[in-house]
């Protein structure tokens, strides 16, 4: 299929996103070759460049600037315990919709949301049931009126461990890298010396045995997430020392109390204003604010994000309170991020049935307590794979190709070298000199293969910010020019100047207008 020539009014679909990414070598289907398994994604050149580069900025900013925030890296599969503390065995679940006559399972809020076109946020197993008859929902595959919930279905993989069969060897993959920061909680703690209130951070694998994989990246079986458990003193939960910074912040607000009331539209709010109304705590609306900027700062365009709070029913075992930063994905407002308040629950679990002591000394009063944890921005970077590169996506009528206007930092490829001429041998030369050296220091692509005008196509579609071509003034005066990909303008510099130019411009610190 084509690419969709979808301009900047119009957006494209998921599947054609997927089409795309796969013809770029972003992301593939997992195990095309034998038919394909659904839920997996293995990602290609372009796209592990991408991926990476999001869980880079991510750290930098989340844990390398701040002096608050520490990492650690947990192992995917740990004691069953732990998931027996944090209650995922027990509920972290989906509830499934069963048809009577040919046994195909689907989750039943898929199902009505889809058919029914009903919001299901927060409605129980019965209550879904009804509007299945209600609605008089049909099986997908036999197309019977037979469906009805089912069990649920727990999301956890299971797997066993060492060469013995018996349920003692069972094991769980883990569906959320948070558990591995509450069990290593003390120590991380006294071993990097943190006071309170601070953050530990994590990046790595998560699994769910999703019922029913769908939107390509959004929803998988096996996916990676970007987690801090912000750990604040139980005293102290209600005051952030940083939250003034974004008073005047505004954000696309949609509370429990306007869903109620039967709306799914959002209001514009200024950070101040949902603090004097009480209508956030202080540390959850700073962290949605944070992650908000951060996300916007790489290139999320701020009208397609939003903060929706959980209504009551809707909140996981572990929350107090949930916001989600949702975006708005062609198949609707959906969460790209959680941050719940998760307060002493899973130290408290992992306490009681562990029995060991994971309490913090307080130097200020000589007492133990167990610290809350105010916010837990859980990000999930294959959702914030697909929404820069959502946000990026253009069809240029005039230049008749894709070009994707991806943050620079993000970029897959830096700068692309070409040799004006590719049968000019002086020409390849120095254009792979230049190459040669660049590449030490950034990603850099070298191409040589058909009109620069085909090279320049490419390299848009790639999403490379520049592009540098040696031609033969280059060979006298030791300069090149360098292409804007967003602006297509073109300057001259030197070619001892490359590097550093390159540096300013990838780092912001110069726009090409200046240089
Ligand atoms: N520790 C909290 C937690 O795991 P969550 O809302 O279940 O919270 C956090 O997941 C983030 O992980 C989501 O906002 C989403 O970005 C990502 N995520 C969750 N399930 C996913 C799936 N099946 N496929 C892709 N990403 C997923």
């Amino acid at each position: 299929m084509a690419d969709k020539q979808v301009g900047k009014e119009k957006r494209l679909t998921i599947d054609e996103l997927a089409t795309f990414c796969k013809r770029k070598g972003f992301v593939y289907p997992n195990s095309e070759i034998y038919g394909g398994m659904s839920g997996f994604f293995d990602y290609g050149p372009l796209g592990v460049e991408l991926k990476n580069g999001i869980k880079q900025e991510w750290w930098k900013s989340h844990v390398q600037q701040r002096a608050d925030m520490v990492g650690m890296d947990g192992s995917i599969i740990a004691h069953p315990k732990v998931w027996e503390a944090s209650g995922h065995v027990a509920n972290f679940t989906d509830i499934m919709a069963k048809c009577g006559k040919c046994g195909n399972s689907a989750r039943a809020d898929h199902i009505i949301e889809d058919k029914a076109k009903v919001a299901t946020a927060g409605l129980n197993a019965q209550q879904l049931g009804e509007l299945l008859v209600k609605h008089k929902l049909k099986c997908a595959r036999c197309g019977s009126d037979q469906l009805r919930i089912a069990q649920p279905f727990n999301l956890m993989f299971k797997t066993t461990i060492g060469p013995s069969e018996g349920s003692e060897s069972v094991a769980y993959l883990r569906p959320e890298t948070a558990q591995l920061i509450f069990a290593n909680f003390r120590l991380v703690q006294e071993n990097a010396r943190m006071k309170l209130p601070f953050g530990i951070a994590q990046v790595g694998k998560a699994f769910r045995n999703e019922i029913s994989p769908r939107d390509f990246l959004f929803r998988c079986r096996e996916f990676e997430q970007m987690e801090i458990e912000y750990f604040v003193h139980p005293n102290k939960i209600g005051s952030c020392p940083y939250v003034a910074e974004f008073g005047d912040y505004e954000l696309n607000v949609l509370t429990s109390d306007m869903q109620k009331k039967g709306s799914n539209d959002h209001k514009r709010m200024k950070v101040s204003e949902m603090l004097d109304k009480k209508t956030i705590l202080p540390w959850h609306a700073y962290w949605l604010a944070f992650e908000h900027r951060w996300l916007t700062g790489l290139g999320a365009k701020a009208e397609n994000l939003r903060i929706r709070q959980h209504v009551q029913t809707e909140k996981s075992h572990y929350a107090t309170d949930t916001w989600d930063l949702e975006y708005d994905f062609p198949f609707g407002w959906k969460e790209l991020e959680g941050i719940a308040n998760r307060s002493d629950f899973d130290l408290q679990q992992h306490i009681k049935v562990s029995g060991k002591d994971l309490s913090y000394f307080d130097p200020e009063t000589n007492t133990k307590i167990v610290p809350h944890v105010v916010a837990e921005p859980s990000l999930g970077v294959d959702r914030t794979f697909l929404v820069f590169l959502f946000d990026a996506y253009e069809y240029d009528v005039k230049r008749e190709n894709v070009v994707l206007h991806i943050h620079p930092r993000l970029a897959p490829i830096k700068a692309a070298v070409f040799p004006l001429l590719s049968n000019k041998d002086e020409l390849v030369a120095a254009a792979k000199k230049v190459y040669d050296e660049l590449r030490q220091e950034f990603n850099c692509f070298y191409d040589e293969n058909g009109s620069i005008g085909r090279r320049y196509a490419r390299m848009d579609e790639a999403g490379t910010p520049y592009c540098i071509t040696v031609d033969f003034d280059s060979l006298q005066k030791h300069d090149v020019t360098i292409r804007d990909r967003d602006s297509t303008q073109q300057k001259r510099v030197k070619i001892k100047e490359l590097s550093s130019v390159l540096q300013q411009l990838l780092s912001g610190k110069k726009n090409f207008g200046e240089i």
